[in-house]
């Protein structure tokens, strides 16, 4: 088969979806990889990096009207999915929940697509899964940018003039991201507390360190799959009051906390921001989808009274070349899935839990009810 990635459109995405690692993969197993001329330099893949993997540079367009299969980060341009063969098949992130419009695109034009975001939460598909390997870079870099923008260390420093107190951090989110920011703030030294509406967190937090922490009477609050239920509006009104007892004590706060097909939940509102010392920085993760911080602006940091609020937008993009090496590694393993080894041929078995879950167009025809 014909296989191939080009660059990605939106000047914010520095992240490639196929990497040399995988194109040589690919090529070991007979098949042909085209890549746009490029498309991977930002993320630190230059062509000849794919030539050397052996793959053929050409232009985007190029790639689009030839292989069987399309590999992206986001949706194929307008003139990309008019170029694609019949049957092409596109595996990518579609927001498909979200946004009907990139399913709809590849429908019209007698494609088959993979949204990469709809992978279960199941084990068989963890090597799969971009959201986790996606958000684990955000939840990283989270803690790096917590570190940046505070005027302060994150370690308890000796020094001859005197011992510095390691940094207090509080995390609301304890999912993949929100551990992974733990996990790096309290490898750079800081005492990190951490809070999440599922019990199950607890021991995940507390493993890597960190104290959880949750109000006394609240419930487990665990929905289907693993995800958070959306709380009540006296859920909310508790965890706020408890969460605003511990914004005055600690320096930095990270946010992470989403629910799955709902905007995100606001943990803080402007009035609790208040009490936080000047100086003291939040990042929250979740400024994409309408952020869990009164008034965070996606793409910008707000100062109030010397607290920075920042909104950062495509976190995982900011690290380009792990980010694609692993999404790249996410989109072999469903090639594992999906490609007969023998034959060198797509075999997508619609029954597969995977594939059904995923395959939200089948040769034109969309398979999953989607919102507008
Ligand atoms: P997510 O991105 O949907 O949410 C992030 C976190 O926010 C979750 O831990 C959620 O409980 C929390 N949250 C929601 N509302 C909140 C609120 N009001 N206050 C505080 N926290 C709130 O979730 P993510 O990170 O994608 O993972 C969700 C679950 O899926 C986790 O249990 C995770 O361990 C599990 N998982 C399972 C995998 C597998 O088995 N293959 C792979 C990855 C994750």
């Amino acid at each position: 088969m014909k296989i191939g990635a080009s660059s990605e459109s939106d000047s914010n995405e520095h992240r490639v979806a196929l990497v040399p690692e995988t194109v040589e993969r690919l090529v070991k197993a007979g098949h042909k990889v085209l890549i746009e001329k490029g498309a991977g330099t930002i993320a630190g893949f230059p062509d000849v990096s794919y030539s050397q993997a052996g793959a053929e540079t050409v232009s985007a367009i190029e790639v689009a009207k030839s292989v069987d299969v399309f590999v992206h980060i986001q949706p194929p341009t307008t003139d990309e999915v008019k170029a694609l063969k019949n049957g092409c098949l596109v595996v990518s992130m579609l927001n498909a929940r979200n946004d009907a419009s990139a399913v709809s695109a590849l429908a019209s034009v007698g494609a088959t697509a993979i949204a990469m975001e709809l992978v279960p939460r199941i084990a068989r598909a963890q090597r799969m899964d971009v959201l986790s390997s996606q958000a684990s870079i955000s939840g990283y870099k989270a803690a790096l940018l917590a570190a940046n923008a505070l005027g302060k260390y994150l370690p308890m420093m000796m020094t001859a003039a005197g011992t510095i107190p390691p940094a207090k951090i509080l995390v609301l989110g304890a999912g993949v991201a929100g551990l992974q920011a733990i996990a790096t703030a309290r490898r750079l030294g800081a005492i990190v507390e951490a809070f999440d509406v599922r019990a199950a967190a607890g021991e995940q937090v507390e493993s890597l360190g960190a104290k959880f922490i949750h109000p006394p009477t609240s419930e487990d609050a665990e929905g289907s799959g693993g995800y958070a239920r959306e709380q009540t509006e006296d859920e909310q009104h508790v965890q706020r009051l408890f969460i605003k007892e511990h914004l005055a004590n600690v320096d930095a706060v990270i946010t992470t906390a989403a629910i799955p097909g709902r905007p995100a939940p606001i943990l803080i509102t402007t009035e609790m921001i208040e009490v936080m010392q000047p100086g003291s920085v939040v990042i929250d993760l979740a400024a994409e989808s309408g952020g869990n911080v009164e008034g965070t602006a996606p793409g910008e940091i707000i100062n109030t009274n010397g607290i920075s609020i920042h909104g950062p937008i495509n976190v995982p993009s900011s690290m380009p070349f792990h980010s694609s090496q692993l999404y790249s590694r996410n989109v072999m393993a469903l090639f594992d899935l999906i490609i007969d080894k023998k034959h060198g041929t797509l075999n997508l078995n619609l029954e597969d839990d995977v594939i059904d879950a995923t395959c939200v167009v089948h040769l034109g025809e969309i398979r999953h009810e989607l919102n507008s």
